[in-house]
């Protein structure tokens, strides 16, 4: 057999064969990606196997607590609320009703509209909305919305988290982007900004992880929160 050619092509086998073996169909996840292609969002939700790694996550840490901030269709919200016990919730943010709706729906037909708390609005206006309301502390936070606002949200995060906390943030790589001091992309340096500040940042511990797989290159952050917030 000729060795396969490194590349986009053998990431996406390779990402299909773990899924296949590790994480088979699934009617509620497969119905929202079914859902939210045919509705026209755009396909850029976590791939499978790093939503079966967010809900791993989520288990390892025992979480009761989530905060999403982006959502799209749901589907990694789908993926990490079944990790949660029947009184647990997750509260996830997104600013686009049209992507609102369609996650709503996908929620509830996995069953989970009464774990999942939605919330239209801008991120920034929700986050702030929430710290008034007490809401949190939270076990895990997935942060997964626009790119330049990254700082933000891990700020935001930090406040509504607790010593033991997981903070994550996906796309963090950017096709290698991420190490281009002088890139003029906001999404890169929304990306450089934040993990500059989280390297600053004494209450956590962290790392970001390069990974390859159906949606190309990229990767994701993981914080650990070692201290409560102030
Ligand atoms: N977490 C999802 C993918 C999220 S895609 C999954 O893996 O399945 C990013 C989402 O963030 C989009 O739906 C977009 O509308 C939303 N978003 C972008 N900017 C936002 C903002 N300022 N406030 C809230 N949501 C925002
Ligand atoms: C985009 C956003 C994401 O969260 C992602 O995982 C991939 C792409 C985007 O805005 O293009
Ligand atoms: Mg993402």
């Amino acid at each position: 057999m000729t060795p396969p050619v490194i590349g986009q092509d053998l990431w996406t086998a390779v990402d299909r064969y773990v899924s296949g073996l590790l994480s088979p169909h699934d009617p509620a996840l497969d119905a929202a990606l079914k859902a939210s292609a045919a509705a026209g969002l755009p396909e850029i939700q976590v791939s499978t196997n790093l939503g079966k790694l967010l809900h791993l996550l989520a288990r390892i840490r025992g979480a009761r607590a989530i905060l999403e901030i982006g959502t799209l269709g749901g589907y990694s919200t789908i993926w990490m609320a079944r990790a949660l016990p029947k009184d647990g919730r997750l509260i996830t943010l997104e600013f686009d009703p049209k992507h609102a709706e369609v996650a709503r729906a996908n929620i509830a037909r996995a069953g989970l509209q009464g774990i999942v708390d939605l919330r239209l609005g801008r991120a920034l206006d929700t986050l702030p909305a929430l710290a008034r309301e007490g809401a949190g502390p939270f076990d895990l936070i997935f942060i997964d919305a626009d790119k330049p606002s990254i700082p933000d949200y891990f700020t935001w995060s930090l406040k509504l988290s607790r010593r033991g906390s997981l903070i994550i943030v996906d796309n963090v790589v950017r096709e290698g982007a991420v190490i281009e001091a002088d890139s003029t992309d906001e999404s890169v340096r929304g990306v450089r900004r934040f993990l500059e500040m989280m390297s600053a940042e004494p209450r956590v511990s962290a790392t970001a992880i390069q990974t390859v797989g159906t949606k190309g290159y990229d990767g994701l952050s993981i914080a650990l929160v070692t201290a409560d917030p102030e």
